[in-house]
């Protein structure tokens, strides 16, 4: 995905911004899904050692949040404050990192407006005429009869658009098709992800025609510098908050220093006002144009379209209250391929979560402290220049930068996890143990050294999505750098030198059970979940079992065998369907280990078996044998190794 090296990047500094949100409800899960993802770029930036300034904020000169203000008998001003916090409180909530917060009320936004607003009109770009049509109060935008489908917005269906017939005043549009089109054109960066811009390129390729840009007879907004009875329409307004920020119309010094813009984050219905409105408004005045705006997808709840009419809204805030903010963030950026849609359940949310923290990171972090207090008195001192986790490492992040560079942020969070899978499967591997037992003192210090440095590593490359938990992994492998400190560059290789004094602490990620309930439906049904028990309860100690006869065990015919295919089982979390070489057949093998394992990193792998086995149906597929696997206490099953060299077909014993 090649992406357009910007200006800005080669002078070590990026403007990045989001859409400045409407007041006239809280944020929902959607529209902190934005928030948080750009703060995941913001952060990469930061880490990567890039002068970054992160800009978010309020839009309030929209008709809905003045109807709103007057449904609550508010002042419209009073009520923008009192949502000012609301969504202040949230983004804290969130860990949202933004550098400054601008609102569309402020008198930096009022003297940006008028300064841009009467630049295009000095450049006659703005002229007066009558408007005539339909008016989308939700979208605030000016609809076609075309675009309505049975006379309703298809965004807001539950609502009648409304017929405007006033005097206006309209941007001339349609004299920047040929300058956008250019543009895109010369700019292939300018827009993604792809998609978005092929759609942008039909839509301009059919022709622009000119927009209104005053409301006549509204209180609500910001007069028109040459006909003050009008105030500018609320998107002509919004767009300007980004030049407004860095000081247009208020401190030419910052704005030279800061525009254009590196990054706008959009979602994906709004893009068409960022990369067409947005850049002719800015031609038209005279200004250079953002390097680069990328249109997000949308986050559903359940497979819906997120509203609060249609009981479908999810509020952030209920969310992080589950886990804290960091799974969240995690299971935001890691389930949802950057630029399409996703879904968010409470179900998959719990799963992910037991998945990927409790069982795999949390349960890296516990299992190295636990080893490290035990054999080493939790001091680990270097030894060896790193093994096979040093090469994961080294290529995740290789793969890491290369896909946070282009905006891919799935893969740049799955690069930092192919590290911790690496590490929990080194240690099942190497058997810290087992060493410990056999006393390969210096064998044993490799291991534990490079588990600690593996870890150290996924923590600094998960900085950006889970900064909070980053930090508090950094400080139990002993990293003496602040978090704020980091560098990629520097803090993201790998280390082979440093003593690391390790710290125990509570289980980052505490697994929760499976929920039985169904039909969760919000934040209503919070209470409930909250019951769900905590698996940190020791398991009590089982009775001695009874002795077996070595002709029993050998009863057990335990086999090498190798994976020649595997494949997940449809509709099951836990079981996936191998087909595996036993040495004397080829057969299917049904392995609880879907939680634990990638279908495509077993393939090849040596394990071991229990041959003779009676089949068994398993979600309707015939398991001829069981693969052997040991879980830890509360985590997930795990191979047991064997020597790749031994053939399949030898016998265990
Ligand atoms: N005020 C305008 C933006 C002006 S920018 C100059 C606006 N506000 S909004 O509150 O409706 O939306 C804010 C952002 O959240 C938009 O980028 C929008 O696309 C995004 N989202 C709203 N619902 C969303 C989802 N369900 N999922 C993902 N993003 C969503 O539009």
């Amino acid at each position: 995905m090649a992406e357009v090296a910007t200006v800005r990047d080669s002078l070590m500094r990026f403007y990045l911004t989001t859409a400045i949100d409407y007041v006239n409800s809280r944020p929902h899960l959607g529209t902190a899904y934005e928030k948080i993802t750009a703060d995941v770029i913001a952060r990469y930036k930061r880490l990567s050692g890039i002068e970054t300034h992160f800009l978010m904020g309020n839009d309030e000169h929209s008709q809905n949040v003045y109807k709103r203000a007057l449904e609550r008998k508010m002042d419209p001003r009073a009520y923008c404050d009192q949502m000012e916090q609301e969504f202040r409180t949230v983004w804290t909530q969130l860990d949202i990192s933004f550098d400054d917060f601008i609102r569309t009320t402020e008198p930096r936004h009022k003297a940006a407006v008028q300064k841009l607003a009467q630049r295009c009109f000095d450049k006659g770009d703005i002229y007066e005429g009558q408007y005539e049509g339909w008016y989308c109060v939700s979208c605030e935008a000016f609809k076609q009869e075309k675009d309505l489908v049975d006379g309703k917005c298809p965004l807001h269906p539950a609502l009648t658009p409304e017929w405007i017939r006033e005097k206006n005043y309209f941007f001339r549009l349609s004299r920047y098709r040929e300058p956008l089109l250019e543009h895109f054109k010369a700019n292939p960066g300018f827009l993604r992800p792809e998609n978005r811009r092929n759609e942008m390129l039909r839509l301009l390729e059919s022709g622009l025609e000119d927009i209104s840009v005053s409301r006549a007879g509204q209180l609500w907004g910001i007069p028109l510098p040459f006909a003050p009875d009008n105030v500018v329409y609320v998107w002509f307004d919004a767009l300007i908050n980004y030049a407004a920020a860095v000081g247009y119309g208020s401190d030419e010094a910052r704005f030279a220093q800061w525009w254009p813009a590196d990054l706008h984050i959009v979602g994906k219905d709004i893009t068409r006002f960022h990369t067409v409105v947005w850049p002719a408004m800015l031609m038209s005045a005279g200004l250079a144009l953002p390097a680069q705006v990328f249109g997000h997808g949308w986050v559903n709840f359940g497979g819906q379209r997120m509203s609060k009419s249609l009981g479908t809204s999810l509020d952030p805030s209920d969310v992080a209250a589950r886990f804290g903010p960091d799974p969240l963030r995690l299971y935001l950026v890691k389930e949802i391929s950057y630029g399409g849609d996703g879904d968010f359940t409470w179900e998959r949310y719990e799963e992910r979560y037991n998945v990927d923290l409790a069982n795999n990171l949390g349960n890296l972090v516990s299992r190295l402290s636990a080893m490290a207090e035990k054999f080493r008195a939790s001091r680990l001192s270097p030894a060896g220049s790193g093994g096979r986790l040093a090469q994961v490492a080294e290529a995740a992040l290789s793969r890491y930068r290369t896909s946070m560079d282009a905006l891919a942020l799935h893969e740049g969070v799955a690069a930092a996890f192919q590290i911790v899978d690496a590490g929990n499967e080194f240690i099942a591997e190497t058997a810290p143990w087992s060493l410990a037992k056999k006393g390969e003192a210096g064998r044993l210090d490799e291991v534990l050294f490079e588990v600690a440095e593996a870890v150290r590593v996924a923590a600094v490359l998960l900085r950006p999505v889970m900064p909070a938990s980053s930090a508090e992994i950094l400080q139990r492998v002993g990293e003496s750098t602040a978090p704020e400190a980091l560098r990629l560059d520097r803090d993201g290789r790998w280390r082979a030198e440093g003593v690391r004094q390790i710290a125990k602490g509570a289980a980052l990620w505490p697994r929760v059970e499976e929920a039985t309930e169904t039909g969760r439906a919000g934040s209503a049904e919070r209470t409930r979940r909250e019951e769900i028990t905590v698996e940190d309860k020791p398991a009590a100690a089982p009775a001695e079992p009874a002795r077996i006869t070595i002709d029993e065990f050998m009863k057990v015919e335990l086999r090498v065998a190798k994976v020649l295919e595997a494949e997940a089982v449809p509709k099951s979390k836990k079981l996936l369907k191998l087909t595996v070489d036993t040495g004397a057949d080829q057969r299917t093998i049904v392995a609880g280990i879907a939680e634990a394992y990638q279908p495509e990193q077993l393939v090849g792998r040596t394990i071991v078996i229990v041959a003779n086995l009676q089949p068994a149906k398993l979600m309707g597929v015939e398991s001829n044998g069981m693969v052997l696997a040991a879980s830890p206490e509360g985590g997930l099953p795990m191979l047991v190794a064997v020597d790749p060299s031994i053939p399949p077909g030898a016998r265990v014993r």
